[in-house]
């Protein structure tokens, strides 16, 4: 059985698979080369896919779903995630129901809350029902998403004998949250899975104030503006350097990075050309030197602070589901 937490196991790199909703994310790409990505990207070792069932409404489940049929379930970690408007007592069994049909198993390993619900809904209720259902073998681990250290306090003090395992939030080499959040899980020894590890594409030196990634995601995405393109500019120089000198792509330094300092970064992906990087970065270790040297550039450049949440949580779950409906 493929376990989140192994020591020396495969789940150093994870996939992401919000592309795999078909959008947001431009038009520079199809449903085939998704699914030829996963393919290869699981059958060459990377076998923690990472889906939730607001991902193309469904759709990123479904493509999930159709792809690991072909792959013996026990060899796989398959995460998805609860969205924060679902994430009441009443409703978990559904979406849990649903998300399981589409992804064509009968358990998951890991079930997220995808972001902290509303400010009306009763935490302790939700995660007793969440333990129940693991109990009842639906589910392997509770991981939440977005979360802050108190709710998750709350959530473990919410649960008898389970506890929170993971927290998946924005974390990559110029993006983090605050360090009491990281402090806390890092005390509590609750998993950091990174999701846009390699910032939305920017890392990767490919994008310019002249150049931007198409598609809203990133439209709305703050790095992908000039101050930022400028004041990152000498980081992306400095991977682009490290890279050259050992023949390698900035993202597969990157992500070597990432895995050097204990997180899980779950990167997306639209082609078998992006998943082979991710595929080779995933039994890439790094010298002391190039991680000093990264270090270095990351002193001068600083990172920005990210903050937890999407919107407000004052908004009723049905206002939220709706105002995910739109986009
Ligand atoms: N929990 C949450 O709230 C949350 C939020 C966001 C994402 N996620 C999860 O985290 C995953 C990753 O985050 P993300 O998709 O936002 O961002 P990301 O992984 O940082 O960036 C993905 C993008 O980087 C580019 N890319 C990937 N491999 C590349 C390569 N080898 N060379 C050059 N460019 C490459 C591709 O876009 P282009 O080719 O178009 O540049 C790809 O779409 C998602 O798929 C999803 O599963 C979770």
């Amino acid at each position: 059985m493929v376990g989140l937490f192994d020591e020396n196991g495969t789940n150093k790199i994870g996939l992401g698979t919000w592309q795999l909703g078909l959008k947001g994310w431009g038009r520079d790409y199809e449903e085939s080369e998704l699914v030829e990505g996963l393919k290869f990207g699981i059958n060459n070792g990377l076998n923690f896919v990472d889906t939730a069932e607001i991902y193309g409404m469904g759709k990123s489940e479904s493509l999930v779903g159709e792809v690991v049929s072909e792959f013996e379930r026990k060899q796989l970690f398959i995460a998805t995630k609860l969205a924060g408007f679902n994430a009441t007592k009443g409703r978990v069994r559904k979406s849990l129901t649903n998300s399981l049909k589409r992804l064509r198993m009968d358990y998951l390993d890991l079930y997220q809350v995808h972001w902290e619900p509303s400010l009306y809904t009763n935490l302790t209720d939700l995660f007793r029902e969440l333990e129940e259902v693991a109990k009842e073998g639906l589910i392997n681990h509770i991981g939440v998403s977005n979360f802050s250290a108190k709710s998750i306090e709350k959530a473990n003090g919410s649960m008898k004998e389970l506890k929170i395992e993971s927290n998946q939030i924005k974390f990559n080499l110029v993006e983090r949250p605050n360090s009491e959040l990281l402090s806390f899980m890092k005390a509590n020894a609750i998993k950091l899975i990174a999701w846009s590890p390699l910032a939305q594409g920017f890392l990767s030196g490919k994008y310019s104030s002249e150049s931007k990634p198409s598609g809203s995601v990133r439209k709305i995405n703050r790095l992908f503006s000039p101050s930022s393109f400028e004041r990152f500019g000498p980081l992306l120089s400095e991977l682009r350097r490290i890279s050259d000198e050992r023949k390698l792509s900035p993202i597969q330094l990157v992500l070597a990075y990432e895995k050097h300092i204990g997180i899980l970064p779950i990167p997306g992906f639209k082609n078998v050309k992006q998943v082979k990087d991710l595929v080779s970065a995933n039994s890439l270790e790094l010298s002391e030197q190039e991680v000093f040297s990264i270090d270095s550039a990351l002193q001068k450049s600083g990172v920005l602070e990210t903050s937890i949440g999407f919107y407000p949580r004052i908004l009723p779950n049905f206002i939220a589901r709706l105002g995910f409906l739109l986009i």
